[in-house]
């Protein structure tokens, strides 16, 4: 049966599911239908990430195992550890953070997806462990020793401690778990589709995280966050918005941190966000970065106007992350930290009712054609 080509599978929906969902027109983000403000109010990333995998909310000792099974997975083996001084350190962290997550699942070979335990315990140890390679990560290539994990600590708490060898303040690890939620899962996005495609195999869920990786790093999807800062870097200050926006649209060039397929409206993660800063800055000072921002926001809300393009969710995490004295280049793997629990909520939802992906195309090629030696071409 013929279809209708639809570039980007815009509109196509390709799963059913209970995880989460998008009103994007009214700018509404829930999670097992509760609304991401609600939970960024009064959850925990962990915590949403258990209601994200198992679809509820937990009870107390159902969160207290959650929180005693993530604290004991957290640690890394040695030799990922080697595998990652081995790697160049000018390399970007997604691609180590790829192959570690590659890596892992060959200390942990359980190829029966179907087996219910088996797949608890490769959560676990995937939403344990991705802090801890990316921390480990960001220290090694400097030269630096690993810390290992923190058992007293929280899981922000606890990443923060493993990034810089400091506790960090509570208002900082407050922040920074609000922001894991705000990663935490979006509906069908590009990452989570790769994820799904490579689950749709049977692939066990370390190669389902580490092609979901792969798909996040790219500029037009997770790696936004980090040419936002660049490009408030570049324009400097806030008096500058306005020629540097135009000559952007002069030049067709697309904005980074802008646009959604799905939000017509502002992306309510960039409101929660803004909000962040403001409490970040209220506590340890302003940040230049900011300023620059929402001078940006307003420029591109006039010169874009009708095009419904509005700050997403990469707009404004960087300008945190930056404050906290957070390298650039190890935003999107933050991203990838936090949206661990929704690719893992996608896969095991799916292994369900598992069907291969295998889509159709539309040929556009010739027919019939002959083979022409190659003296004769
Ligand atoms: N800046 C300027 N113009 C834009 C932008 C932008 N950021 N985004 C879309 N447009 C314009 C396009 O040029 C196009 O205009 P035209 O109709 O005159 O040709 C129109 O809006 C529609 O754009 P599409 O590319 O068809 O929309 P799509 O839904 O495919 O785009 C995307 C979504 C890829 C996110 C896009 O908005 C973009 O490139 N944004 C910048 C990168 C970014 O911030 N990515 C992070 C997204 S959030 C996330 O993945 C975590």
């Amino acid at each position: 049966m013929p279809h209708d080509f639809m570039p980007g599978l815009a509109g196509v929906p390709a799963a059913k599911s209970a995880i989460s969902d998008v009103d994007g027109q009214r700018g509404v983000l829930e999670y097992r239908g509760i609304r991401v403000e609600e939970l960024c109010l009064r959850s925990s990333y962990l915590e949403t990430a258990y209601l994200l995998l198992f679809g509820h909310l937990p009870t107390q000792p159902q969160l207290a195992r959650w929180h005693e099974d993530i604290v004991h997975h957290r640690r890394i083996k040695f030799k990922i550890v080697d595998l990652l001084k081995c790697l160049p350190e000018q390399g970007h962290p997604m691609d180590a953070l790829q192959a570690a997550v590659a890596a892992l699942g060959m200390f942990y070979p359980g190829r029966n997806v179907q087996d219910v335990d088996n797949n608890y315990w490769s959560a676990v140890r995937l939403v344990a462990k991705l802090p801890t390679i990316v921390a480990a990560w960001a220290r090694l290539r400097h030269g630096n020793e690993y810390i290992p994990p923190r058992d007293d600590l929280g899981f922000s708490e606890n990443f923060l401690y493993m990034l810089t060898e400091t506790e960090p303040l509570p208002l900082w690890s407050d922040i920074f778990d609000d922001c894991l939620i705000l990663h935490a899962e979006h509906t069908m996005n590009a990452s989570t589709f790769t994820g799904m495609v490579t689950a749709s195999t049977l692939a066990d869920p370390y190669t389902v995280v580490a092609s979901s990786i792969g798909a996040l790093k790219g500029p037009l999807h997770g790696g936004a966050n980090e040419e936002v800062v660049q490009m408030l870097k570049e324009i400097g200050d806030p008096g500058r918005a306005r020629s540097y926006l135009e000559e952007q649209v002069r030049a067709k060039q697309r904005l980074m941190g802008f646009g959604h397929r799905v939000y017509k409206v502002k992306d309510p993660r960039a409101t929660i966000l803004q909000g962040l800063c403001e409490r970040l800055f209220k506590e340890c000072g302003n940040s230049p970065l900011y300023e620059v921002a929402v001078e940006v926001e307003r420029v591109a809300e006039e010169l874009l106007k009708g095009k419904g393009i509005y700050p997403n969710v990469d707009f404004y995490s960087g300008i945190v992350y930056d404050k906290m004295g957070i390298e650039t280049d190890l935003f999107t793997p933050l991203f990838a930290l936090a949206r661990v629990s929704g690719w893992l909520a996608h896969w095991l939802e799916q292994l369900r009712e598992n069907k291969l992906f295998r889509p159709d195309q539309i040929y556009s090629g010739e027919h019939n054609r002959s083979y022409v030696p190659i003296e004769q071409r």
